[in-house]
């Protein structure tokens, strides 16, 4: 088997920045209350005339370039997402044509805020058997197009954003040790889109007034609990795969769902939280992309250095849970 690894990151987040305080003049909300419950600040809004695609083309031709490998080199794009610009055609589609990637197969994956760990290691699996030898992988998500913003309790959350890494086969000694990935169909009304598949069309007036085509967090405050549990056990089966502890990790990067899951999760590892990256207060729950823009930039601000051990960790719909371990 080879030796997998990421060579590149890159990461787009729209220009236009919604303040907590902006959402006080939406909403009966403040923003004394939502940073206190969430962490967030403020979260970032794609342009009328943008897509999952056009925001996933950035981060990935960034990508590409940090990696030095020309799009039409690509051999294989797979995207994660939960908001791809349309069902049919495949996000990934719409992104292989605008990057120019004519020698790439593409397609989506789904596992809402796991989303780029399942397409990592999807895309790891074809690296490692030879199969392909390089592959990007993007995840870019509009989740503010999702959202009912009379919903105070859900719309204050979310954001837009897209971030990706090129892999290929590294040398011995750094690149992805393992992936897990885990999901718990049971757990499927938790976080819901209920509407715009096969089981609401055609689209109705009834579907839209009943608000099936929004985001919906029934009990928002038990998957509060069950994403601490999943994230702690995700960061705990990766070390142990590994034969490593806590201290051996130089960084985790886990989803950015909510500050206080994260303070929970570092609480029952019992691993400072000076040790998990945040970048939640800037830009809020953006699903599949918080980590690879979170990883993104803990790789250009020197978070991450060459040899550090990077733990990613995400929960989200599905349910789905999982992890990577990479030696960077
Ligand atoms: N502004 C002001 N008040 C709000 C509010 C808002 N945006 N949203 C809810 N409230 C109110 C509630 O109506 C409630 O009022 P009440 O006590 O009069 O009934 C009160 O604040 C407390 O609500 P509660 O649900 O207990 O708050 P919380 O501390 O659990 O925080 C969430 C709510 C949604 C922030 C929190 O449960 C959460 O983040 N859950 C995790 C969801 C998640 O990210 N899952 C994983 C996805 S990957």
């Amino acid at each position: 088997m080879k030796r997998v690894g990421i060579i590149g990151t890159g990461s787009y987040l729209p220009e236009k920045v919604l303040s907590n305080f902006d959402l006080e003049k939406i909403l009966d909300t403040s923003d004394e209350w939502i940073t206190t419950r969430t962490g967030i600040r403020e979260r970032r809004l794609a342009r009328a005339d943008e897509a999952a695609s056009d925001l996933a083309k950035v981060a990935g031709e960034r990508a590409l370039m940090d990696a030095g490998i020309a799009p039409e080199e690509v051999e294989l794009i797979v995207m994660a997402t939960i908001t791809p610009d349309t069902h049919c055609p495949a996000g990934a589609n719409w992104l292989e044509a605008k990057l120019g990637a004519v020698n790439a197969v593409s397609f989506d994956v789904t596992a809402a805020c796991t989303g780029f760990i399942f397409a990592l290691s999807v895309a790891e699996q074809y690296i490692k058997t030879g199969i392909y030898r390089n592959a990007l992988i993007v995840a870019s998500e509009i989740m503010t197009r999702t959202l009912d913003w009379t919903d105070r309790e859900t719309c204050i959350l979310w954001g837009d954003g897209a971030g990706a890494a090129v892999i290929t086969e590294v040398e011995d000694g750094r690149g992805i040790l393992s992936t897990h990935i885990h999901s718990d169909g049971a757990g499927g009304d938790t976080l819901l889109m209920p509407g715009g598949g096969s089981k609401t069309t055609p689209i109705s007036y009834e579907s839209v007034d009943k608000k099936l085509h929004t985001l919906n967090m029934i009990g928002a405050n038990q998957s509060f609990k069950v994403a601490v549990k999943r994230f702690a056990e995700a960061c705990e089966e990766a070390l142990y795969h590994n034969d490593l502890t806590l201290d051996d990790i130089k960084v985790i990067i886990p989803h950015q769902a909510n500050l206080r899951i994260l303070q929970g999760v570092a609480k029952r590892l019992n691993v400072s939280m000076d040790k998990v990256y945040v970048n939640i207060d800037r830009y809020g729950n953006i699903s599949s992309a918080t980590v690879p823009i979170a990883l993104d930039e803990a790789a250009r601000d020197g978070t991450i250095q060459p040899g550090d051990l990077v733990l990613l960790a995400a929960f989200g719909g599905g349910l789905t849970w999982g992890s990577a371990l990479i030696r960077w």
